[in-house]
């Protein structure tokens, strides 16, 4: 008889929904993480250096020295769209797939930074607090006034899929949509999602809600600085659902102080978990532990997606969402 060929080995660095933890013990060795923590350096180091396949979240640190030290590893699926984490080049040149988790996530993410632009601009955390704190004594008509959405204009820093699904929202608040991005859209998207490309200080200018939807790169660290914030109208708020570092959180701390713009709703943070401690005694910023993406049936999307593409790379097809391909013709 045939020997059936040896199953792969996965280290899975985080504890992930069940069901994507069963798909991955159906078809390959699997060690586990128990703990919704990030697993440290040391222990990741040792509990991956038998196994071909990682799948992890941004906390972990994929850099030279890791693959140094698991010279077997063949895939790294990270559970998440951004990939930051991961020195991807490095990856690429030492034939090492890596890979993500996009779209399954993109209305939920971009739920979550309207709900942002939404609670920042109306208050909702600061009207939540004085209704606790039985402040609420009488209906007062000067109370609590934010700013309107409906009828601005909405500049969304990066047009890819989250820009764009935060776009669509937009139009059912009647919004002007203004975007910047590297790559223009092409014109059936623009028409479709009122949306006119433009560059960044336009956008600053114009805009009353800025978004930030770009990835993290050389060229998007500090796009958001204290010139970019001293360009914004006074009573414009910033969102940034994308990633810390692309906003310098000091000038912001300065700019929310000094009245620059009106407000911020921030789910991400540059030295993250860690937050600018002048943030948090400040009213007109709403603040969120990054979960735009965290709703349950969209964690289980993404770990399902993750483990999908550690296995089909471990098994040598092609997986759903490669990032550097590349590696893939070469094998
Ligand atoms: C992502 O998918 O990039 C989210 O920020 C979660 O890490």
């Amino acid at each position: 008889m045939p020997s059936q060929p040896a199953k792969p080995a996965i280290l899975i660095s985080r504890l992930l929904p069940e069901p994507a933890i069963a798909l991955a013990r159906s078809r390959a060795l699997v060690d586990a993480y128990d703990q919704d923590a990030a697993m440290p350096r040391q222990e990741l180091l040792e509990r991956l250096a038998d196994k071909q396949g990682l799948i992890c979240v941004i906390s972990e640190v994929v850099d030279e020295a890791l693959l140094e030290a698991c010279p077997g590893l063949r895939v790294v699926s990270n559970v998440a769209v951004g990939y930051n984490n991961v020195d991807v080049a490095t990856c690429t040149r030492r034939g090492v797939v890596v890979t993500n988790t996009p779209d399954v996530l993109t209305d939920t993410t971009a739920d979550f930074a309207w709900t942002l632009l939404m609670a920042t601009a109306r208050r909702l955390v600061e009207a939540d607090r004085y209704v606790r704190e039985g402040r609420f004594r009488q209906w007062e008509y000067m109370l609590l006034l934010g700013g309107d959405v409906h009828g601005k204009t909405l500049g969304v820093v990066g047009f890819g899929r989250i820009g764009r699904a935060m776009a669509r929202r937009a139009l059912g608040f009647g919004m002007r949509v203004l975007y910047q991005d590297a790559v223009a859209a092409d014109a059936a998207t623009e028409r479709e999602l009122h949306a006119t490309r433009t560059d960044l200080a336009t956008l600053l200018r114009e805009s009353d809600f800025v978004t930030l939807h770009t990835p993290l790169i050389a060229e998007t660290r500090h796009l958001i600085n204290a010139r970019s914030l001293r360009t914004m109208k006074k009573t414009a708020y910033l969102i940034n659902a994308a990633r810390g570092p692309v906003v310098d959180e000091a000038a912001l701390v300065q700019a929310l102080k000094e009245g620059w713009i009106a407000g911020a709703g921030l789910d991400v943070f540059e030295a993250e978990p860690t937050v600018h401690p002048g943030l948090i005694g400040l009213p007109n910023v709403v603040l969120a532990p990054h979960i735009a993406s965290g709703s349950l049936e969209t964690r289980l999307r993404m770990a399902t997606l993750a483990v999908e593409n550690c296995l089909a790379v471990l098994q040598s097809q092609t997986p759903p969402t490669p990032v550097n391909p590349e590696v893939l013709t070469r094998r």
